[in-house]
């Protein structure tokens, strides 16, 4: 929870592009990134990045330069992912009610196909050039920061339910397919890492049965402390309970075998940060309000998890008075705050606020409601220098993309330039 860049620079980064903006920290993103690949030293783990979390290209590279795969959700982002790696089996497709014809794309493009159903196994099983891929278990364990991202408990959509994967490989075996790999993920945000634990001790177990496996995937999940005062995931301690069952597997088993994990959030939250200005202040008797040119329609997690993000007046020094305010979007719906009751300095029209750990699950769930625009997206390069790896689209221009997209004719040319 702190500010990836100094108070300075983001009101520098405003001078130069404006408002709404996302700032990303490349020297931020690289730290994290060799953090985590210094985890298990001298075992075989992989890293892949999920890429829900944020999948700007230009972020994607850096990740991928740090020698992280992919882990993706859906073909558009396996067809996108693909332009990182020269190995497509760098990329994991964690598939989630896939058409056939996203099944059929996927196996011609050589990703790995991780399969959460039996009846898309045996869809998958039927391709003709199906050989091999990987399932995912539901684990009956499931953890996350909100009950819409717990994707583990048993009565979960996600994942084939473990009494049934004796069945998987049956199946698999009956057309000549391989399952290569078991996979796991019981949530994003994960609140109590024993859960994670647990889960990683009984993925163990169950591939001890089936000695054709090559890998388990762990998944994601790890947490990041947005509030103020939260302590921060352990990582060393991640290490240090997780260490001894993988080497005690590795024994036994010898081989090849191989262990994946696959976060999103951890690698590129603190990395990103929202900036917006205040536009309007009022006094409603009850509630004090900064109205801002920002919204869920850019940050949706305090609307749909009420998720906690700090923000900062960084227009203001820390010392200047102290108000309670609720800080608006302009999005046309009461939901629409970013922080509620939030001590701040006086606050006035003009101010900038930094809403932070905003680099994940920000700008992939953005939208256009209310037709509004998208924020631009900025990146400190380690040179020091900022990057734009987004354009602002002009309300015009984003109007007219829509009647375009509408198969409707562009009247707006006329109406700007009458
Ligand atoms: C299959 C899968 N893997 C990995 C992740 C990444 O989770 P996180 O960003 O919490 O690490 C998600 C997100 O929920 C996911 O659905």
């Amino acid at each position: 929870m702190n500010l990836p860049l100094s108070k300075e620079e983001l009101k520098n980064a405003v001078d130069q592009f404006g408002t709404p903006l996302y700032v990303y920290d490349e020297s931020s993103l690289n730290e994290r990134c060799n953090r985590l690949r210094q985890l298990f030293s001298g075992l075989p783990v992989s890293w892949l990045y999920a890429m829900k979390a944020n999948d700007n290209p230009h972020l994607l590279e850096i990740i991928s330069r740090n020698g992280f795969g992919l882990d993706t959700v859906s073909y558009e982002e396996v067809l996108l992912g693909l332009g990182f790696t020269d190995d497509p089996t760098d990329i994991f497709y964690t598939e989630n009610n896939m058409t056939d014809d996203e099944m059929n794309r996927a196996i011609e493009s050589g990703v790995v196909l991780n399969i959460g159903s039996y009846s898309r196994l045996e869809a998958f099983c039927r391709h003709p050039d199906a050989e091999s891929c990987c399932i995912r278990v539901n684990p009956a364990i499931g953890d996350g920061h909100h009950a819409k991202v717990v994707t583990g408990n048993a009565e979960s959509k996600f994942g084939i339910r473990k009494d049934l994967i004796g069945k998987c490989f049956e199946l698999a075996e009956s057309h000549g397919v391989r399952i290569e790999g078991l996979h796991v993920h019981i949530g994003s945000g994960i609140k109590d890492p024993s859960n994670m634990y647990e889960a990683i001790k009984m993925m163990l177990e169950l591939a001890n049965g089936y000695e054709a496996l090559e890998y388990i995937n762990f998944g994601g999940g790890l947490p990041v402390s947005y509030t103020p005062g939260e302590k921060e995931f352990d990582l060393a301690e991640f290490e240090k309970i997780t260490r001894p069952a993988l080497e005690s597997f590795l024994e036994k088993r010898g081989g090849n075998f191989r262990f994946y994990f696959e976060p999103g959030r951890w690698i590129i939250a603190p990395a990103g940060v929202l900036l917006t200005r205040v536009n309007t202040v009022k006094d409603q008797g009850s509630k004090s309000f900064l109205g801002t040119d920002t919204g869920f329609h850019h940050l949706l997690r305090p609307a749909l998890y009420d998720a906690y993000h700090h923000i900062t007046n960084i227009s203001k020094s820390e010392d200047q008075g102290s108000r309670k305010y609720d800080i608006a979007g302009n999005i046309c719906e009461s939901g629409d705050l970013i922080g509620v009751d939030r001590n701040m300095p006086e606050s006035e029209i003009g101010d900038l606020l930094a809403i932070l750990d905003s680099g994940a699950y920000g700008m992939t769930m953005a939208s256009h409601y209310n037709r509004r625009t998208l924020p631009a997206e900025i990146l400190k390069e380690e040179s020091g220098e900022f990057r734009k790896i987004r354009e602002r689209i002009s309300p015009e221009e984003q109007v007219r993309k829509h009647l375009k997209e509408c198969n409707y004719p562009d009247f707006i040319t006329s109406i700007i330039e009458p």
